[in-house]
């Protein structure tokens, strides 16, 4: 397993290029086994989910090119509605099509996930939805077998604003018979991606962005050419870079209103961010000091960028509490932040963050995405060197992380153990 060896305390400075969305690429891939004709998406991170997901149109009877400059092509072939376990355990994002192969063929069969890291993570929110449109479901040794006539449109409301949820609900309402209304919907941008690019094929949504989507059922959808947003969760996280080295950093391809809680808290912390042509600078000389923070469904502070800045908080002044509402175990990199001198007391769903620590350089373990990379900016700061082990998790989620980390100066490599 590959492991990053990182010397701290450089400040980081110049230019970092923010990759594609991880987590709109998911969804806008798999919908595209839904259209009759072929679908090019553009700006497409490099990414091992990308690759898992690519592995998983290929057995549902998709064909898909990823050619050099992010460019992914897909033409789906005669589909085969089986989502196998060994696969979906490695990605959880796979019962996403579980939708489209309802919409489009009237059966599936998907591994049910199992939870992960940080959390349970049952899809009961998504089945029963698609039961309102006229799918049976029941479990079969781990597998959910699902089977519908044309899906009807449903007037749903979901007890919560699920992200997989609303996108495999989007793309099951695409192709339904009749009006289908999502209440509580989910307003992450990725979801309103996942929207764009099924208007772009064909398809009758409104809303999305808002909590109530409305989706006109169409008989078919036809291929497209569609670029994929950028990464917010990605530039998040060079955000909290620059901030806990003290840098000064221009972050280009970069989102901006889809970060406004993340900045919010990071200009709280006395971190300068703002519109900088042609990207976002991101400049962090004086103190920082702690904040409190809540995770909330969007356009709350996002649960994917609390690991991130919990590892700035520990380095900052005064103290602060950080209360994580989406997942229930979340805080796994809290131990290892622990081990590197951070002052982190953990209390079910809260954390309080004793700032002003000094960092020391540590072996530690990565247990999911933004754990490892929590971690890692972490030991940016940390004196001395640093491994991060098992940083498979970030390569999930992070395209040439050390690249882009030590073009602004980070002393970091990786090293693969045989
Ligand atoms: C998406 O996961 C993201 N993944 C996650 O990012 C992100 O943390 C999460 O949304 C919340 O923003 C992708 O987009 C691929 P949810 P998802 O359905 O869809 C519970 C990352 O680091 N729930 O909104 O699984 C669930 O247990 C990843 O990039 C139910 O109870 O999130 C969780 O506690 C990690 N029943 C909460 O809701 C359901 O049927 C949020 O889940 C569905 C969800």
């Amino acid at each position: 397993m590959d492991k990053l060896i990182i010397e701290g305390g450089t400040r980081l400075r110049g230019e970092i290029r923010i990759s594609g969305s991880k987590n709109a690429s998911l969804p806008i891939l798999i919908a595209a086994l839904m259209a009759d004709g072929d679908v090019v998406l553009e700006n497409v991170p490099k990414l091992k989910d990308i690759k898992t997901t690519l592995e998983l149109l290929t057995l549902l009877g998709c064909h898909s090119v990823f050619n050099g400059n992010h460019e992914v092509e897909i033409s789906a072939g005669n589909l085969v509605p089986e989502a196998p376990y060994d696969l979906v355990r490695t990605m959880r994002a796979s019962v996403l099509c579980l939708g489209p192969l309802l919409a489009k063929l009237g059966r599936a069969k998907v591994a049910l996930p199992g939870g992960c890291a940080i959390g349970s993570r049952p899809v009961d929110l998504h089945l029963r939805a698609l039961e309102q449109m006229g799918a049976r479901f029941n479990l079969e040794s781990g597998y959910i077998m699902g089977a519908c006539k044309r899906l009807r449109g449903a007037h749903i409301v979901f007890d919560f604003p699920t992200v997989g949820g609303t996108e495999n609900l989007l793309m099951a309402a695409s192709l339904a018979k009749g009006e289908t209304i999502l209440e509580n919907a989910a307003r992450e941008p990725e979801v309103t991606d996942l929207a764009n690019f099924l208007n772009a094929c064909g398809a009758k949504i409104t809303g999305q962005g808002t909590s109530i989507i409305k989706i006109t059922g169409v008989t078919s959808l036809s291929g497209s050419r569609y670029r994929v947003m950028s990464d917010r969760i990605e530039a998040g996280t060079y955000m909290a870079a620059g901030a806990i080295t003290g840098g000064d950093l221009l972050l280009t391809n970069c989102p901006f209103e889809e970060l406004e809680a993340v900045i919010a808290k990071f200009r709280a912390m006395g971190v300068y961010i703002d519109k900088e042509s042609p990207g976002v600078r991101v400049k962090a000389e004086g103190d920082l000091v702690c904040v409190d923070v809540v995770t909330l469904p969007y356009p709350g502070f996002p649960t994917d960028m609390q690991a991130q800045i919990m590892a700035v908080m520990c380095v900052a002044n005064g103290s602060g509490m950080i209360r994580e509402t989406i997942f229930e175990n979340r805080f796994m990199h809290a131990l290892e932040l622990i081990r590197m001198g951070a002052k982190i007391k953990l209390s079910g769903q809260n954390a309080v963050i004793r700032g002003g620590a000094e960092l020391k350089g540590a072996p530690v373990m990565a247990s999911d995405l933004r754990a490892s990379a929590s971690l890692v900016l972490a030991a940016l700061r940390a004196r001395g060197t640093t491994e991060v082990q098992r940083i498979y998790h970030l390569d999930r989620g992070y395209e040439s992380m050390e690249k882009k980390l030590s073009g602004t100066g980070a002393i970091i490599k990786r090293e693969t153990e045989l």
